[in-house]
C-alpha cells in the first residue's frame, strides 16, 4: 500500500488584515476533514494555519493529484470561505480563483505539495509552511539539506546518503523543468536556484534506488507558462532519517534567516524567520516572512504528532538575528534591495508615474 501525504493550502480570509486565519475557519476545515476520514476518503489529517493561510495536512492511499482529495480540499476551502464571509473577515475566498472545481486543483488558486511512497517501518517527515514569501524561499534551505556537506553531515559520513540527491528545478518564466544531480552538477544547480524568483526547486529524489525525498508547492507559479505569475505562500514536505537527511539536518538551514521576497504587499525582501505554530502570526510591516515546521510520523496512513519543531529554544538566536535583519532592511524604506525590482513587485505605481512624467522627460545630453 502506497501512502500519500497531501499538504494543501489557501488564504480564504483572515483576521485584522492579511494577518491570521482564525479558529472558526480551522474548525470548519476540521469538521469537513473529519467527515471525509469517517467516509474513508482520507486516512488522517491535521489542520493548522500559517499567518493568513489555512493549511490542510492529509494522508490517504489515492496517490498524488487525486481528484477526490483535491475536490475535498476545494470543498473544505469553500466551507471555510462561507464562515469567513459570515464573519466579515478580510479577503474572504481570495485564493479560490475559479467558480467551479474541474478535477484537479492545478490552476485554481490553492497551493499543494504531495509525496507518495511506500511507507518504511518508521516514516518520519516534516511539513514546512511559510507566509509572506514565495516557493523559491525554500531553494536555499533545501539545497543545504540535500547537497551541502557543511550542513548535512550524512552526505559525507553516511553510506546511505553519500551518493547525493537529484533536484527537479522549475523555470517559472518558461514553464519547464530540468533535473540535475548533486554533487556532480552542484554548481549548475546553484547557478539556477540562486535566482529563486525564476528557478524553484520543485522536487528532490534519493538516487539508486530512486525515491521521493521532498516536494515544494509551485502550483500557482506553474499556472501560465511564459508569464511571471507572482508569489504564493509555499508549503513543503520533506522525508527524514535513514536514507534521507536526519531531522536536525533538515532543520539546521533555518538557523540562518536568509532574505526572501514577499514581505509587505508581496513587494519587499526580508529575513525568513523560523517560528513556532503559535508565533506564525506576522504583524510587523505584515511580516517579517515566517516559516513553521511540524514533525510527524505516518503509520499505515495514520498521523502521529505533530511536534512543533521551531518552538525549540535553539532557534531563538535565528529569530533574534531575523529581527535585527528586519530592522536593517526596514531602514531602506522604499529603496531596493528592500523593495523588490519592478518585475517581482506585486504592487506598483511605476507605470502611472512614468506615464504622468512622460512629457517632462528630455534628452540627457552631456
Ligand atoms: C503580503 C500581504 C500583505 C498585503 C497588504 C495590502 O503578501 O498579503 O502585505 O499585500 O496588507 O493588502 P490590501 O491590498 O488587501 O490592503
Ligand atoms: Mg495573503
Ligand atoms: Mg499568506
Amino acid at each position: 500500500m502506497r501512502t500519500t501525504i497531501s499538504v494543501i493550502k489557501a488564504d480564504v480570509g483572515s483576521l485584522a488584515g492579511h494577518h491570521v486565519s482564525p479558529e472558526p475557519l480551522l474548525e470548519a476545515a476540521r469538521a469537513e476533514l473529519s467527515r471525509a476520514r469517517k467516509e474513508g476518503l482520507i486516512e488522517d489529517f491535521y489542520v493548522t494555519r500559517c499567518g493568513d493561510d489555512l493549511e490542510l495536512i492529509m494522508t490517504h492511499f489515492r496517490g498524488e493529484g487525486s481528484g477526490e482529495v483535491h475536490s475535498l480540499a476545494w470543498e473544505t476551502f469553500k466551507r471555510a470561505t462561507d464562515v469567513a464571509r459570515e464573519l466579515g473577515l478580510y479577503g474572504a475566498g481570495q485564493d479560490l480563483l475559479s467558480d467551479a472545481f474541474s478535477g484537479n486543483l492545478r490552476g485554481m488558486g490553492p497551493g499543494f505539495a504531495e509525496l507518495e511512497f511506500e511507507e518504511r517501518p518508521a516514516e518520519p517527515f516534516v511539513v514546512f509552511m511559510a507566509d509572506k514569501t514565495e516557493p523559491g524561499a525554500f531553494n536555499l534551505p533545501i539545497f543545504r539539506m540535500f547537497a551541502d556537506p557543511f550542513n548535512t553531515a550524512g552526505l559525507v559520513i553516511s553510506p546511505k546518503l553519500h551518493r547525493g540527491f537529484a533536484f527537479e528545478v522549475l523555470d517559472v518564466k518558461e514553464g519547464r523543468v530540468v533535473e540535475l544531480s548533486a554533487p556532480e552538477e552542484m554548481y549548475d544547480i546553484l547557478a539556477l536556484i540562486g535566482e529563486p524568483g525564476r528557478y524553484v526547486v520543485r522536487r528532490v529524489y534519493a538516487k539508486d534506488p530512486r525515491e521521493p525525498a521532498a516536494a515544494v508547492s509551485t502550483t500557482r507559479l506553474n499556472l501560465i507558462a511564459g508569464k511571471y505569475v507572482g508569489k504564493d505562500d509555499p508549503v513543503a514536505v520533506v522525508r527524514a532519517q535513514s536514507r534521507f537527511p536526519a531531522l536536525g539536518e533538515i532543520l539546521e538551514p533555518f538557523t540562518f534567516p536568509h532574505l526572501v521576497a514577499g514581505w509587505m504587499r508581496g513587494s519587499h525582501a526580508g529575513p525568513l524567520m523560523p517560528v513556532s505554530e503559535a508565533d506564525a502570526r506576522p504583524s510587523r510591516f505584515d511580516g517579517p516572512p515566517r516559516v513553521m515546521a511540524l514533525g510527524f510520523n505516518v503509520r499505515r496512513g495514520r498521523l502521529i504528532g505533530p511536534s512543533d519543531l521551531f518552538s525549540d529554544v535553539a532557534f531563538d538566536r535565528a529569530r533574534a538575528m531575523a529581527n535585527e535583519v528586519a530592522d536593517y532592511m526596514r531602514r531602506h524604506g522604499p529603496f531596493m534591495p528592500h523593495r523588490l525590482g519592478a518585475e517581482e513587485m506585486e504592487y506598483t505605481t511605476l507605470p502611472q508615474v512614468l506615464e504622468r512624467l512622460e512629457g517632462r522627460f528630455r534628452a540627457a545630453g552631456d
